[in-house]
């Protein structure tokens, strides 16, 4: 029996799930948003209600942002949440064991019908498809950052998806505003992380190997390929430790040492340049 998705509850209420449900809220979905942690709650909420009026002053009517801001709540109690959701996004913690958790806790009280999706960068849902207890209601539904912001979302499904799930999964990511892009398999990386991270080792090589400084392979990207940033401007804003992971997650499905991230960037994870958040990366902002 189809059920038609309007209740979603989003788990974890950090940088992604808040825009998450926000994006949810503002297409009509009444969305709750959980975590375990209270100030993540209480942050969250603040920076939902400030974008949402933000994009009140331009993009939406008064009214449609007030009706968004009514559809969202915050709680504690996912166990609770989820016994009126029909879709569940995951973006919690990067770690397997807190997914696994979550989505095996989450089925106790999730009535039969409810799909679940994680929003997880580097682990497919076939690791948390046991603990899940309904591989077949269950994919990957991954945004960008930021979601409000970004119009693709990437839907991949496991290899006990149902046709069913995958086909409810797009239909729920047009009624957001949002275009879905389907893979028909799962793979490291998905496709856009792929293509960006098949980009920058390109990057890394040809600086590592002397053939041209940083500046000049981003100025070769910008000017030439017509990309926004260049591969090195992109690592410093999305954080070199997050480059590394990338790397290293995709290293653990592949086994691939061609996977394992480069020397110059180990190097600067190392002594703690992280990019812009720190103030050091392939640039120096100080
Ligand atoms: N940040 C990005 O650019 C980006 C982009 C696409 C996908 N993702 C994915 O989204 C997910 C979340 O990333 P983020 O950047 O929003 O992380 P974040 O650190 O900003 O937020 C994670 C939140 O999860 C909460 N959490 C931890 N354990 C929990 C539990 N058991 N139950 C409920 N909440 C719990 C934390 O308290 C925190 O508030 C990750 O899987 C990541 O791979 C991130």
């Amino acid at each position: 029996m189809r059920h038609e998705i309007q209740r979603v509850l989003v788990v974890g209420a950090g940088t992604m799930g808040t825009q998450i449900g926000a994006v949810f809220a503002l297409g009509g979905f009444d969305v709750t948003i959980s975590d375990v942690a209270v100030e993540a709650l209480d942050k969250s909420e603040a920076e939902a209600n400030s974008r949402i009026s933000r994009m009140a002053e331009n993009r939406i009517t008064r009214s449609n942002a007030d009706l968004a801001v009514e559809r969202m709540s915050w709680t504690t109690d996912a166990a609770a949440a989820v016994a009126s959701a029909d879709l569940v996004v995951e973006a919690a913690t990067e770690r397997l064991d807190i997914k696994r958790q979550i989505f095996a806790q989450l089925n106790e009280t999730a009535p039969p019908h409810t799909l679940f999706t994680t929003n997880s960068s580097t682990l497919p849902s076939s690791l948390v498809a046991e603990a899940s207890g309904r591989a077949e209601q269950l994919c990957n539904l991954h945004f960008f950052n930021p979601a409000l912001v970004m119009a693709c979302v990437e839907v991949i499904p496991n290899p006990q998806t149902s046709d069913q799930t995958i086909d409810a999964v797009l239909d729920v990511v047009t009624r957001i505003g949002k275009t879905p892009v389907r893979l028909r398999a799962e793979t490291p990386g998905f496709i856009a992380n792929r293509l960006m991270l098949a980009i920058q080792d390109e990057a890394v090589s040809l600086y590592e190997s002397g053939v041209a400084d940083i500046k000049d392979i981003d100025t070769a990207a910008r000017l030439a390929l017509g990309h926004p940033m260049g591969p090195f401007e992109l690592m410093d804003l999305v954080g070199l430790d997050v480059i590394e992971h990338i790397h290293r997650a995709k290293y653990d499905m592949t086994d691939d040492p061609s996977d394992l991230p480069a020397e110059s960037l180990i190097d600067r994870v190392r002594d703690g340049q992280l990019g812009r958040k720190t103030g050091h990366g392939w640039y120096d902002y100080a």
